[in-house]
Order: C-alpha cells, then sequence, then structure tokens
C-alpha cells in the first residue's frame, strides 16, 4: 500500500517533472538511501583528458571527474576481463575465487560469495544490468550470474552479435574481420552498435523509474564494450584524431633483460584479419609502426565514441532528477598495451595492462549543487566540433570548441527518445565547463577489490568485513578496503565544497623529506640513475597486489590466457612507491598450490627512474639486496600492506 504522504509527494514529483527525487522526499523521516549508476567499461587504460592526456577528447568523462574524486593510482588484480570482473565483483583476489580463465563459476568452484549487486538487491534496491558487466558465459552461469545479483533481466545489445562478423570495410571495398574499424552506422546489422544499444536501454530504464510509483533506490550497473577490439565506432569519431597527430607508444622496443615469461604475444590481434595480413612474426613482432599508429588512432576514436555513450547515460542521470541523490562509479575493468614494450593488448603485469581509470561521484561529498536549476551532467557532444578540433592545437582556445546541451538522435544512430533539442552554443558559454582536472585526486594506491566495500558504506548499507584467510565458506566479506575514510580525508580538507577551485592534489603538495630508509638507500645503489627525492609518506595502502597465469616459461600458442589445467607458473607482481616488483613461481592449478621456491623469473623495475617498465634491475648483482627485502614484502602480500 502506498502512503497517502508518498502518493502526494509522487503527484508534486509528476507535476513538476524537473524536481530531483531527493528533494521530493528531503521531507519523510526515513532518508532514502543514494542510487548506484556503476559503470565499466572493457579494457580501458586511464587514457582520458581527465587523466592527463589532453589529445583525448573524452568531454564527458571528464565532466565526471569535474565533480568527482579521480583515483590516479588503481590496479586491477589480474589483467583480463572475467577474472578482474568476478574479482571486483566479488571483492576477492584471483586465488579467493579461483578464476584465472573465463571457465568456472565461482558459487560452486570456489565458494558461494555474495556479489556487490547481489548486496545492494539484498538492500532493497532494483539491480539492473545493461551490457557487459559480469563476464558472460560460464564464469557467471550463462546467466550473468541470475538470480542471485539481478532484480530484472539483464539487457544483452542484440548486435553484440555480429562483435566477430566481417563488417569492416577495407580499402578495396572487401569487407573484413578487423581490428581497425571505422564504420557507418547506416551499414551496420540493425543500423546500430552494442554500446549505443546499451546506453539507449540505461536511459530508458532512468526514464521509466522517474515515473514509477516506487521508492526503492537503484543500483544500475552499465558495461560498455569499447575499447575492446575490434575496434568498430562511427566513423566520425575518427576525424577527431588526424593520423598525423598520433605518435607511437614512447617506449615501444622490448625491455632490457625481460624474462620471456612475462612476455605476452599478442595473440588476440593476430586472428584478426587486417592483422593476419600483416604476417607479423610471433611471438615478438613488432607490429609495422604505421599499422601502430593506426591502431592507437582508433582506440582513442573508440574510447571517444564510449565517451559519449557515458554522456548519455549520464544526462539521463540530468534530466530524470538522480544526479544529486545516485553515486556514480566509473572503471576501467584492466589496461591495454598500445605498443608499449613492443607489445598489445592485456594479458601481462606491466603497469599499462594492470592500471585503470577509477572516478568516484558521491553527491553531497564530492560535489554539491550550487542551486536546483544547476546542470551537474550536461551532455557534451563532442561530434558537433570534430571539424574544428583538427585546427585545435591548444584547448585553451575554446572559440573553435563547440558543444550541443542535448544530445541528438542522428549522429548517434539512437532511434528513439529525445529528438528535440540540439542547440549549438558558442565555445565561449559552453566550453569552460570542460574541465580536464578532476575535482580532488588521490594519488594513494588503490585496488578494484576495494570497490564493493566502498559502494557499500558510502550507500549506508552494511559494511564488509575483512576477509578471513581461506575464506571460502564466507560469503560476504572483502579482501580490499573501503576507501570511505581516504574520501573523507581528502573531500574534506578543501576549503570550498562549492566552486570547484579549490582542488587538493597530494600529489602537488610539498612532501617531507624522504625517511632516510635502506630502501631507498638500496634502491639509489642498484639504479644507474639518481632517484628524486619523491618518495612519499603514504598513509593509506603501502602497496597493490596483480597476478597473471602462465602455461611455459617461453611464449607459446596459449600464452595469453592459458585454462587453469594448463596453467604451471603464477606471477606475482607488487607495486609500491619506488618498485615494482615481480615473481613468476611454480603453480599446482590441482590444489591450487603456489611453490615460492620454484622460480622462474624475477622483475624489478625502479618506478622512480624507470616509469615506462623498460630497464628489469633484479638480475644486477648490485641490487640483490634490495630484491631479498621487496621478495619479503611480496610473500607477505596484500594483507601486509593494508593502510594502518
Ligand atoms: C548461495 O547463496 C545464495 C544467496 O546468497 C543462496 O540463495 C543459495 O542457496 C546458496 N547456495 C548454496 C549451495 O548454499
Ligand atoms: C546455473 O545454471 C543452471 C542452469 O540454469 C542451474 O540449473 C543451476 O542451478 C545454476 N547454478 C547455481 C549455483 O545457481
Ligand atoms: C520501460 O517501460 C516500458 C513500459 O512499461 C517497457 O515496455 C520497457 O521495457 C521499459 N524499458 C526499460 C529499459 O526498462
Ligand atoms: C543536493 O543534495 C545535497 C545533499 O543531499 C543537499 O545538501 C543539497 O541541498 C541538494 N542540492 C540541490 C540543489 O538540490
Ligand atoms: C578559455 O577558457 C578558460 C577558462 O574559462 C579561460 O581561462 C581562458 O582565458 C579561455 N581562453 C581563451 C583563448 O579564450
Ligand atoms: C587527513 O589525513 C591526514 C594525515 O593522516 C591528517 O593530517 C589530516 O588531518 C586529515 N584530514 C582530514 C580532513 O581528515
Ligand atoms: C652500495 O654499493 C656499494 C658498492 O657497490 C657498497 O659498498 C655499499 O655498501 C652499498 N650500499 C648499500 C646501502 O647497500
Ligand atoms: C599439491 O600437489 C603437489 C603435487 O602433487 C604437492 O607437492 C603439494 O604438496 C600439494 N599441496 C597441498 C597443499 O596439498
Amino acid at each position: 500500500m502506498m502512503h497517502l504522504k508518498d502518493f502526494l509527494v509522487l503527484c508534486f514529483v509528476c507535476i513538476c517533472g524537473l524536481l530531483s527525487l531527493s528533494e521530493g522526499q528531503s521531507g519523510s523521516e526515513s532518508k532514502q538511501r543514494p542510487n548506484v549508476l556503476f559503470i565499466v567499461i572493457d579494457d580501458l587504460r586511464p587514457t582520458l583528458g581527465c587523466y592527463g592526456e589532453p589529445l583525448l577528447r573524452t568531454p564527458n568523462v571528464d565532466n565526471l571527474a569535474s565533480k568527482s574524486i579521480l583515483f590516479d593510482q588503481t590496479f586491477v588484480q589480474q589483467a583480463v576481463c572475467g577474472p578482474s570482473r568476478i574479482s571486483f565483483l566479488t571483492s576477492r583476489r584471483p586465488d579467493t575465487t579461483r578464476l584465472y580463465d573465463f571457465y568456472s563459476y565461482w558459487r560452486v568452484h570456489a565458494g558461494n560469495y555474495t556479489t556487490l549487486p547481489q548486496h545492494f538487491k539484498e538492500s532493497g534496491y532494483i539491480t539492473q544490468s545493461v551490457g557487459k558487466v559480469f563476464h558472460p558465459g560460464i564464469a557467471s552461469n550463462r546467466s550473468d550470474d541470475s538470480p542471485y545479483s539481478w532484480t530484472n533481466t539483464p539487457y544483452h545489445p542484440p548486435t553484440q552479435a555480429y562483435k566477430n562478423s566481417k563488417v569492416c570495410p577495407n580499402r578495396d571495398g572487401t569487407l573484413g574481420m578487423n581490428i581497425v574499424c571505422p564504420v557507418d552506422l547506416d551499414e551496420m546489422p540493425e543500423k546500430s552498435l552494442p554500446d549505443i544499444q546499451s546506453s539507449d536501454f540505461a536511459v530508458e530504464f532512468l526514464k521509466n523509474l522517474s515515473q514509477a510509483e516506487t521508492n526503492q533506490p537503484f543500483f544500475l550497473a552499465v558495461g560498455f564494450h569499447k575499447p575492446h577490439i575490434p575496434l568498430k565506432y562511427p566513423r566520425a569519431y575518427k576525424n577527431l584524431y588526424p593520423i598525423s597527430e598520433i605518435k607511437l607508444a614512447k617506449y615501444h622496443t622490448y625491455p632490457w633483460r625481460m624474462p620471456l615469461v612475462a612476455w605476452n604475444p599478442f595473440i588476440d590481434l593476430r586472428d584478426r584479419d587486417d592483422v593476419k595480413n600483416l604476417n607479423v612474426n610471433f611471438p615478438f613482432g613488432p607490429v609495422p609502426e604505421s599499422f601502430q599508429l593506426l591502431m592507437r588512432q582508433s582506440y582513442y576514436a573508440a574510447t571517444s565514441y564510449m565517451d559519449a555513450q557515458v554522456g548519455k547515460v549520464l544526462s539521463a542521470l540530468e534530466t530524470n532528477g538522480f544526479s544529486n541523490n545516485t553515486i556514480v562509479t566509473f572503471i576501467g575493468d584492466h589496461g591495454w598495451s598500445l605498443g608499449e614494450h613492443q607489445t598489445w593488448s592485456k594479458y601481462s603485469l606491466f603497469e599499462v595492462a594492470v592500471r585503470v581509470p577509477f572516478i568516484m561521484y558521491i553527491p553531497g561529498v564530492t560535489y554539491t549543487k550550487t542551486n536546483k536549476d544547476e546542470k551537474v551532467f550536461p551532455y557534451f557532444n563532442i561530434l558537433k566540433a570534430s571539424k574544428s578540433f583538427s585546427a585545435v592545437k591548444n584547448v585553451e582556445d575554446n572559440s573553435s570548441i563547440l558543444f550541443t546541451s542535448e544530445y541528438s538522435t542522428p549522429l548517434h544512430g539512437t532511434t528513439n527518445t529525445n529528438q528535440g533539442k540540439v542547440t549549438a552554443l558558442s565555445g565561449k558559454e559552453v566550453a569552460p565547463n570542460w574541465q580536464f582536472e578532476p575535482r580532488y585526486k588521490s594519488s594513494d594506491f588503490v585496488e578494484l577489490v576495494d570497490l564493493f566495500p566502498t559502494l557499500a558504506e558510502a550507500a549506508g548499507l552494511p559494511t564488509l568485513p575483512l576477509c578471513p584467510p581461506n575464506p571460502f565458506k564466507t560469503r560476504l566479506c572483502t579482501e580490499g578496503v573501503s576507501l570511505v575514510p581516504l574520501i573523507k580525508n581528502i573531500t574534506g580538507s578543501a576549503t570550498d565544497t562549492k566552486t570547484g577551485v579549490n582542488v587538493e592534489d597530494r600529489s602537488t603538495l610539498p612532501k617531507s623529506a624522504p625517511k632516510d630508509n635502506s630502501a631507498f638507500l638500496l634502491a639509489r645503489n642498484c639504479s644507474d640513475v639518481f632517484i628524486p627525492a619523491t618518495s612519499k609518506d603514504f598513509h593509506w595502502k603501502s602497496a597493490v597486489f596483480s597476478q597473471y597465469p602462465r602455461p611455459a616459461a617461453v611464449p607459446q600458442h596459449n600464452t595469453e590466457l592459458p585454462h587453469l589445467a594448463d596453467i604451471r607458473i603464477m606471477g606475482y607482481s607488487m607495486w609500491t612507491p619506488e618498485f615494482h616488483y615481480t615473481e613468476w613461481v611454480g603453480f599446482n592449478p590441482k590444489n591450487y598450490t603456489i611453490f615460492w621456491d620454484d622460480e622462474y623469473a624475477r622483475e624489478l623495475y625502479l618506478r622512480s627512474t624507470d616509469p615506462y617498465e623498460i630497464n628489469n634491475v633484479a638480475v644486477l648483482e648490485r641490487c640483490f639486496p634490495l630484491v631479498e627485502m621487496l621478495s619479503e614484502q611480496l610473500h607477505q602480500g596484500w594483507r601486509g600492506a593494508l593502510p594502518k
């Protein structure tokens, strides 16, 4: 039964369609829990404007960041979709989900763990999955973990069925199953693409909810497929990135003294027609430089296309009155090498494969609306500016940047909703809203296992206890830590929460001199170059961890994603402020035993002098004392690195 008061509130909301839900309910006794919009992007590394890449045209994500806290040092627990997603959706590391490939369902294979959306569902939320959230197939019981995680049937865009179809135009007019795949929407099956269909569905879901007679908060998870390969996107996005402006990766050669076990031979690329035709040498390549540029161009274009879909969903929060009572998180599921180290794709322990974007908007905490008419999430139509962009060398040149305030149907190939206003505004009026700068920025170490406990605490749900060792029988626990205290610390320290000018980036604040500790001295001793005094006084996690399995010590056909039964070696990696240290050791897939003494290789990269990880110093004798110290810390693992 609906209470009279609620009924009146609802009518009020109906009449004054502009009013936000939270305002409508501000008078009710029990404060409603915030909604959650959970956005996960497939294969997205932090190649975004707000992560300091001004070449990238990602105004919608940048605008989100300008109202959010951006975590600059976020690491995933295994750099491939299935294992990474099951890890952050259960807040357990791969050694606890026991999913290193795509071929087991944790509830029957490891333990009956509660998932992030399930926790919200069991706390009274409507939970909806759109696109790729769980890894589809066996890893989520071919049902995206239904019925446990979702109230409604998960939505998958029908055009994802053409993922491997020959639809990419070649120069000679034929069609191929290519990596580089700018397309005309009109020539696509159903005249659409998966992420357009997903964003349309999410927009409609939000519209329906705003009109529904319900007080239930929602947890809407939207998983976009791009920039995962194939890099298939509407052709217009390519115009944002003239090939003359694309550069090769900074270090696109094989690292010095890198052990072969660390190498990913980018087999997933070699299967595609356009790469196949290049006859790239197995396993090391390299890919011809002209094609490297094309792939980088299309990765950027696919990222801008994804940004547009994110913008559509964010602006639907705005137009349906949810922008002031919805927590938004935005993550990539793992990184991607764009030619760094002479390799491509994920499937490794290099930072480019493991580090991801992570942005979190909490209304009232990271941003508070100054007045009720303010649009927190306007839609930025980057394509409207595509022609002038090639001339724009400097984002300061506001006058040549045009935006529209609403998204336009034809440009995005949508067939429903929002036919109306397509108002091109002059750059002077709108461009200042597009800031690259995040509102708050944390350079503290964060892992994606932290996401679940953070969202639970931020939304006021039951918090997650720390998992005991071997937590296979524990349904609800975390192998991460809630970031809420860190967020409170960082956002609470800004004096002006209204103007957005007082951004505190602790990475730029003066630091106390590095402690004269032995690790620092040892590092200096074993590096070829002087390490500048930037060592940080971390009070959060002291290290972050990731792992990757291999079937053999040398690259072979199944190196990038071995099935569980074929895994013989596990690489364990640890990043501290100064070091990236890895051990590749024996692993028994029958009983999941790690043999630390059965060592295949060690890697050590000195982050201060070698941030691109091109010089493995672990094999240099003068670094042995340091390596021994780091080895001890690695074996202690993530429990030894938790914030005190
Ligand atoms: C697993 O957990 C779910 C709820 O979290 C429960 O409904 C189900 O019965 C459990 N399955 C087993 C085999 O314990
Ligand atoms: C997985 O799906 C199958 C087929 O729908 C179903 O019979 C089985 O109960 C599911 N497993 C769990 C743990 O729910
Ligand atoms: C929105 O509501 C309409 C009418 O009830 C329904 O047909 C449609 O499936 C709903 N769409 C979504 C995305 O929930
Ligand atoms: C938005 O929500 C915050 C926190 O709930 C509240 O303090 C503020 O008044 C709201 N602002 C508007 C403009 O609705
Ligand atoms: C562009 O906008 C910024 C922010 O409002 C302003 O500081 C700058 O002067 C503008 N640049 C030009 C060339 O107008
Ligand atoms: C944040 O943490 C630092 C270091 O622990 C502390 O000095 C500072 O007072 C904290 N700030 C807030 C607002 O909690
Ligand atoms: C640094 O190396 C030198 C010789 O290479 C050695 O004498 C010295 O003890 C080393 N210092 C540390 C802190 O290990
Ligand atoms: C796992 O199996 C290996 C090989 O049979 C054996 O050496 C090891 O002791 C086993 N470990 C455990 C914990 O049972």
